[in-house]
């Protein structure tokens, strides 16, 4: 049976805020919704998954989010950093691996000045010139964007976290902002980055105007991709005792985005295959079309602990490679060896 909500979302890409609230919170449109998001993800992208090579080669960070592991504040967390050499040998490994995109992302970590970071990027884009380069290294001035994208940095993600500005409050200290957060990401789609926004699912005190909000500022910003995923707690934060989102609310949420932005990168995350044993199958088949293996050395994996309980941190790189190409098969779908690179049209 046709569902009119899913099918008038599909249609005009948008709905009023009402209908909106109908979707998110009830089960009921989930198979529908499901559908429809794979027929527009098949529409415009086919069967193609695309792989990018996650570098996590910096667990320090000045910032305290509130949800997150990496926190300043966590006394308990163990500390690396890769050097500009190790960053590089983990880009051979994943140009073997058939990765055409770095990921290279950290904490707010001040010892990696800007000459530093532009040296790194300008060195794997001159070894792998047919590879694109992410950065995710938080807020910077614009200035710093600038450079970087000089230097060779094609896209960058920084998830807006939450649209709603007291709700961002809550989750972060008070030196930080979502005027701040957004003036960012205005900043890098300005430069000529291809921006990656996004949000937790299930964060404390998130409510449905939440989402509808983080909705809402997608529309506006009209990033070329979205990064959500589950909150998960982490035991030396103070969030340690709150209930981590659920797979079912994530899928819901990302098939509600492959309608209203059929052009979107949109990760099956990590988190989502760390709360369910299928979690990143069930994204792809939701509308998710990228998925993020690690590539960071497996001594340093475990210790990149944003969340507890994280997938993929006693695994090789290749195993990780192998294991998800078996998963994305299995799904319906098919692991492509390309840059990856949004399709507007
Ligand atoms: N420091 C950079 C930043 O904040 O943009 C990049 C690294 S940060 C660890 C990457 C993302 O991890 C954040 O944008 C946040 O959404 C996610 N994250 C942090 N703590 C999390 C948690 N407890 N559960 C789920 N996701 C979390
Ligand atoms: Fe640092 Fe990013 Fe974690 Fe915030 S989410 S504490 S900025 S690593
Ligand atoms: Fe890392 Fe399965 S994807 S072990």
């Amino acid at each position: 049976m046709t569902d009119v909500l899913v099918e008038k979302l599909r249609e005009n890409r948008d709905l009023g805020d009402g209908e909106l609230r109908e979707l998110i919170e009830h089960p009921e449109h989930d198979a529908a919704l499901a559908q429809a998001a794979d027929e527009v993800r098949r529409g415009r992208y086919g069967d193609a998954v695309f792989l990018r090579g996650l570098i996590e080669f910096t667990s320090y960070c000045k910032q305290n989010c509130l949800y997150c592991g990496l926190r300043a504040g966590n006394r308990n967390a163990q500390r690396y950093r890769l050097s500009r050499e190790e960053i590089l040998s983990c880009c051979d490994e994943g140009y073997a691996l058939g990765y055409r995109t770095f990921v290279l992302q950290g904490g707010e970590d001040p010892y990696y000045t800007d000459d530093m970071i532009c040296d790194i990027v300008s060195a794997i884009k001159e070894k792998y010139p047919d590879c694109a380069v992410t950065l995710s290294i938080g807020e910077k001035p614009r200035e710093s964007y600038e450079r970087y994208f000089a230097a060779g940095a094609d896209r960058y993600l920084l998830r807006h976290e939450t649209a709603d500005p007291e709700h961002y409050a809550r989750l972060h200290p008070d030196n930080m902002s979502l005027e701040n957060r957004k003036r960012c990401l205005f900043d890098l789609k300005e430069i000529g980055y291809q921006v990656g926004a996004g949000f937790m699912v299930g964060s404390p005190y998130q409510t449905t105007d939440c989402l509808i909000a983080d909705l809402r500022f997608l529309q506006e910003l009209k990033p070329d991709m979205i990064g959500i995923g589950p909150f998960i707690s982490h035991k030396d934060t103070p969030f340690r005792d709150e209930k981590n989102g659920t797979a079912e609310l994530t899928l819901r949420m990302l098939s509600i985005l492959r309608l209203m932005f059929p052009y979107a990168l949109l990760p099956s995350t990590t988190a989502l295959g760390t709360i369910h044993p299928m979690g990143r199958e069930l994204g792809l088949k939701a509308g998710g079309n990228v998925v993020m293996p690690n590539l960071s050395p497996v001594q340093v994996r475990d210790k990149y602990a944003i969340y507890d309980n994280k997938i993929c941190t006693g695994e090789e790189s290749a195993q990780c490679r192998g294991c998800l190409e078996k998963r994305i098969e299995s799904a319906g779908y098919r692991a492509v060896t390309d840059r990856g690179d949004v399709r507007r049209s």
